[in-house]
Parts: C-alpha cells; sequence; structure tokens
C-alpha cells in the first residue's frame, strides 16, 4: 500500500510509533525513524528486509532536526511523508501547578517539533506531493483532567492540522491526524502506575472505549497506513478518531455482549 514510499516517523523507537514503524515497513514502505531513545530498526530491517534509517534526534533541538531531515534526503533523495508521532503526556497535573519548564517541554516535543519537520521537509514534500500525519488525541476534543498543558499541545496539534492542510493543498499536500483514546503502550503503562487507584486504572481505560477493550499500537498503525496510501487522496484536514467510540457520548458500563 505504500510501496517505495519514504516515510519519516518520529517517535518511532517505541509504542503507537513502533507499531507504525512495523506497519509502514510491511506496506512496502522505507522508514526513516527519528527518535532521541534507541532505536529497534536492525529489528525492522531482520522483520521486512529493507534499508529503514534510524536517526538518534531530540526533536525540540532544531539543528539536529535540519541535521536529519539532509541526512533522509542524502540517502533516498526525496521524502514523501512526515508522521509527526513523538509525543510526551508527563506531569499529571492542572495548568496552575505546571511550571514554566514542564509547559515549554510539552509544547517544544509536541507541536514545535512539527514546526521543525515541516520547515526542513516541506520543500521536499512539495516535489514529491507528499503528504503529512500528526498523532493528536482524543483528549484535544473532550478535554481531560489533570492534564491541561498536554490537552492545549493537542488542541494545537487540531488546529494546525486544519491550518496546514489548507495551506499546502494547492501543492497537493495533504495533512491529516489521527486521535486515539487509550492505547496499551509503555508510557500508559507507566502513567497509569503513577494514578491513583491505579488497581482501577486499566478497567477505567477499557471501559473508556465502548468497543469494549484498551488496544495496542497496531489498530492505530493500521489507520496511518490508510492515511499515508493514496487511497486517501482525496482526504484532507481530517481528525480521525481511531478510538473504538470513546467521543461517541453517555453511557452506562455495560460489558461486552456474548453472541
Ligand atoms: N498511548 C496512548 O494512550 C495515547 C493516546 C492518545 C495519543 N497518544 C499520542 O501518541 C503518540 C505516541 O504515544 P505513545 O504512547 O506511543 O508514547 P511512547 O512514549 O511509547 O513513544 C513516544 C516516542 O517518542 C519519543 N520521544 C519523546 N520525546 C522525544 C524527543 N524530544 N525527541 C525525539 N523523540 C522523542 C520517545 O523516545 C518514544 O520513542 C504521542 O504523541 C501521544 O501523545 C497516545
Amino acid at each position: 500500500m505504500l510501496n517505495d514510499k519514504i516515510v519519516v516517523l518520529t517517535g518511532g523507537a517505541d509504542g503507537i510509533g513502533w507499531e507504525c514503524a512495523k506497519a509502514y515497513a510491511k506496506a512496502n514502505a522505507i522508514v526513516c525513524i527519528l527518535d532521541k531513545g534507541q532505536i529497534p530498526t536492525l529489528q525492522l530491517n531482520e522483520l521486512y528486509g529493507q534499508q529503514n534509517l534510524a536517526i538518534t534526534c531530540n526533536l525540540i533541538n532544531e539543528e539536529e532536526v535540519a541535521a536529519a531531515i539532509s541526512t533522509v534526503i542524502k540517502k533516498f533523495g526525496r521524502i514523501n511523508a512526515i508522521h509527526n508521532n513523538a509525543g510526551i503526556a508527563h506531569p499529571s497535573k492542572s495548568l496552575d501547578q505546571t511550571t514554566n519548564q514542564e509547559w515549554d517541554l510539552l509544547m517544544n516535543v509536541n507541536v514545535k517539533s512539527i514546526l521543525y519537520t515541516t520547515r526542513y521537509a516541506i520543500q521536499h514534500l512539495k516535489e514529491s506531493k507528499g503528504c503529512i500525519l500528526n498523532t493528536s488525541s482524543l483528549t484535544a476534543t473532550i478535554g481531560q483532567d489533570n492534564h491541561a498543558a498536554y490537552v492545549a499541545t493537542k488542541g494545537a496539534i487540531n488546529a494546525l492540522t486544519k491550518a496546514m492542510a489548507l495551506d499546502y493543498a494547492p501543492y497537493q499536500i495533504r495533512v491529516n491526524a489521527v486521535s486515539p483514546a487509550a492505547v496499551n503502550t509503555p508510557t500508559l503503562q507507566s502513567w497509569s502506575n503513577e494514578q491513583p487507584e491505579k488497581e482501577q486504572m486499566q478497567q477505567y481505560l477499557a471501559n473508556l472505549q465502548p468497543l469494549g477493550s484498551m488496544p495496542a499500537g497496531d489498530v492505530i498503525a493500521d489507520a496511518c497506513v490508510f492515511l499515508l496510501s493514496d487511497a486517501a487522496r482525496f482526504i484532507t484536514g481530517t481528525i480521525l478518531p481511531v478510538s473504538g467510540g470513546a467521543e461517541l457520548g453517555y453511557r452506562t458500563l455495560i460489558q461486552p455482549k456474548q453472541i
């Protein structure tokens, strides 16, 4: 589905991003992962036998992002898609408790990194008539207690997705976002361990989604493959919930029914 597309994926070393990396490679893309953590690219290449690229990059550092994009261009000569997936959710605090440093870090990782990847890759996306995908969150639409700064970053991503879609449509560049609810990733596990009443947290997170369970990142990755593919060639400016219906409204917590 993504035959020979060069996909730049931020935050692809773990969680949803790692599932996206595997799904993109399986769909015959070449994946260039930008992450500050340990990137399991060898495993990716062993699984799919391709020349996927791992670039250690702290996305809050503009020079590192510029250098990473330049490395991709030197190796492959083009970029077909950027998936801005990297994100942090820490800390669990109301706004008045949030320090300047915490606010700045959340904004820099989750939002300003999109400015940097766009700044250095847009010319290449114009040449390829490529696309941009942002990982948002359902919290941008419905809010979340104790995470005001994080929610603000995801609200900014939704707004950016629409504004960027308009700015780049004349160049045939599509810009979309995926919006998960709760996804079972290492980060979510450590987050739930930090919450009060952590024993009930797993059940709470599963119950959030009317389809009845908390998915792994592969569920998000499958939607991302679609949005990056030519099958989505007339879709732009969309914030796609991949949330098991978590945004659908008031309901009682009815367990899955037996047929
Ligand atoms: N897990 C969920 O329930 C959930 C729900 C909604 C949205 N999301 C969003 O999905 C995305 C991925 O979340 P996840 O749960 O897979 O997280 P994760 O922590 O498992 O993965 C995030 C990746 O981003 C990388 N990263 C973080 N800061 C970075 C930086 N400064 N520079 C480079 N890389 C950096 C990390 O090293 C990691 O590999 C995030 O944008 C998150 O907000 C997650």
